[in-house]
C-alpha cells in the first residue's frame, strides 16, 4: 500500500493506493466516527463489477449499506440526477452525520462530491475512484459538480473527500481507450511539474500498456502527489493550481465543439497539450526538441495529437474566450518552457494562436 496526503488543515485525507484492497475497504471506514448508514453510488456499469465486494466489506465492519444507481454517461451528470441520489439518500434515512461513497469513474466522483456537499448542508464522502482518469485526476482535489447544458460542470462546489481509495486492479476490466484517457492526464503531469515522470513514461510505456502493477502503481501515486502539491497550495485555483489546466483551454473548445460525442476528455486534453506546446515553441519558451518530444509521447500512447482539421479556428477561440477560466475573455495557457516546468500567460496574440492552430 501507498499513502499520499492532501494537506489542507483539518480536511487533510489520505489516498491509498494498493491492490485486491476492496474488500479492506469496510475496516478502514471504520477509523472514522460516521454513522451506520452509508450509501453507495455507482452506475450499473461499475457496481455489477466491484458493488459486491464492497457491499460484503462494509456489512462485515457493521454497516447499514445502501446503493444508488445512475445511469452510465456523462450526459447523466446533471442536476436531475443529482437531485434523483438526493431523493434516495433521504429515503434510506442517511443523516448528517453519514458518508456516502463514490463508486467509479470521474462522472460518479464529481456528482457524489457535489451531493455530498449539500446534502443536510454537507456530509462525508469517499472516493473510490475505478478509471485511470479519475485515478490520477478527478478523485484528488475536491473539485465537485454536474453539468448545465449552457456549459460543462457549470453547477459545482469546492469540497474535499475524507478518503480516496485506489484498487489498482480495477483497471483491469477498464476499456483500453478510457485507459489511455487516463494516460494523458499523467503525461500532463509529467510536462508541467516532473520531468523523471515524463522519462518513466518514455521508457516503461510497454510496461505501462501491459498494466505492470509496480509501473502503474509509480506513475499513479507520482501524479496523486503532484496533484496534491499543487491542491495543498492552492484549493480554489487563484493562482499555481491553474498549471493543472494544461492541455485542457483548447481542449474544452473542442470537446464543446464536438458536442462531447466525439472524444474522451484525454484525448481532447493530448491535441490541447501539443497545441499548447507548440504555441509555446511559437513565441519562444520551450525548444523544438521539446515539443518533438511532448508530441512523441502523446503519439506513443496511441493518443491523438492533432487537432481535427475540420473544426473552424475561430469557433474554437470563441469558446475559449466563454470557458470559465477565462477572464473578461483574456485566454490563458498553460505553456510548458521545458519538459518539467509550465507558466500560465493570458497574454497571448490571436494570431499566435491561430498560427498554432493550423
Ligand atoms: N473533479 C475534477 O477535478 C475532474 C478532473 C478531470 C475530469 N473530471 C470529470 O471526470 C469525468 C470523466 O471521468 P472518466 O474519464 O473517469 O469517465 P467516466 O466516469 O464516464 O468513466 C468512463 C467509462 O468507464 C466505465 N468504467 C469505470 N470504471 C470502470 C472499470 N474499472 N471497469 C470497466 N468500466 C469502467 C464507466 O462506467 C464509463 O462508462 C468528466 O465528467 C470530467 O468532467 C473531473
Amino acid at each position: 500500500m501507498q499513502k499520499v496526503s492532501v494537506k489542507l488543515g483539518k480536511r487533510s485525507y489520505e489516498v491509498v493506493i494498493g491492490r485486491q484492497s476492496l474488500s479492506d475497504i469496510g475496516e478502514r471506514i471504520r477509523t472514522f466516527v460516521f454513522s451506520p448508514r452509508i450509501a453507495i453510488i455507482s452506475n450499473p456499469t461499475v457496481f455489477n463489477l466491484y458493488g459486491d465486494d464492497i457491499m460484503v466489506s462494509l456489512k462485515k465492519a457493521g454497516f447499514g449499506c445502501s446503493h444508488v444507481l445512475i445511469p452510465d454517461g456523462e450526459e447523466y451528470k446533471d442536476h436531475l440526477w443529482a437531485y434523483y441520489i438526493l431523493t434516495e439518500l433521504l429515503k434510506n434515512r442517511l443523516d448528517r452525520n453519514s458518508c456516502i461513497i463514490a463508486l467509479g469513474g470521474g462522472v460518479i466522483g464529481d456528482i457524489t462530491g457535489f451531493v455530498a456537499s449539500i446534502y443536510m448542508r454537507g456530509i462525508h464522502f469517499i472516493q473510490i475512484p475505478t478509471t485511470l482518469l479519475s485515478q490520477v485526476d478527478s478523485s484528488v482535489g475536491g473539485k465537485t459538480g454536474v453539468n448545465h447544458y449552457l456549459g460543462k460542470n457549470m453547477i459545482g462546489t469546492f469540497y474535499q473527500p475524507r478518503l480516496v481509495w485506489i484498487d489498482i486492479d480495477t483497471l483491469t476490466t477498464l476499456p483500453q481507450r478510457e485507459l489511455l484517457s487516463g494516460i494523458a492526464e499523467i503525461i500532463k503531469y509529467g510536462v508541467i511539474r516532473d520531468e523523471k515522470l515524463f522519462n518513466f513514461m518514455e521508457q516503461k510505456r510497454d510496461n505501462i500498456l501491459g498494466l505492470d502493477f509496480e509501473s502503474l502503481e509509480f506513475i499513479i501515486k507520482r501524479s496523486c502527489e503532484i496533484k496534491s502539491e499543487v491542491v495543498s497550495q492552492d484549493e480554489r485555483e487563484s493562482g499555481l493550481r491553474a498549471i493543472l489546466n494544461y492541455g485542457h483551454t483548447i481542449g474544452h473548445a473542442v470537446e464543446t465543439e464536438t458536442a462531447y460525442s466525439r472524444f474522451l476528455h484525454g484525448e481532447a486534453v493530448a491535441m490541447g497539450m501539443h497545441f499548447e506546446a507548440r504555441l509555446s515553441t511559437i513565441i519562444g519558451l520551450i525548444n523544438r526538441d521539446g515539443l518533438l518530444r511532448i508530441k512523441s509521447l502523446i503519439d506513443a500512447y496511441h493518443l491523438p495529437s492533432d487537432l481535427p482539421r475540420d473544426l473552424n479556428a475561430d469557433k474554437l477561440i470563441s469558446h475559449m474566450r466563454l470557458d470559465k477560466k477565462a477572464v473578461t475573455g483574456e485566454i490563458k495557457f498553460t505553456l510548458p518552457e521545458r519538459i518539467g516546468k509550465a507558466v500560465l500567460r493570458g497574454d497571448i496574440n490571436v494570431k499566435d494562436i491561430k498560427k498554432a492552430i493550423t
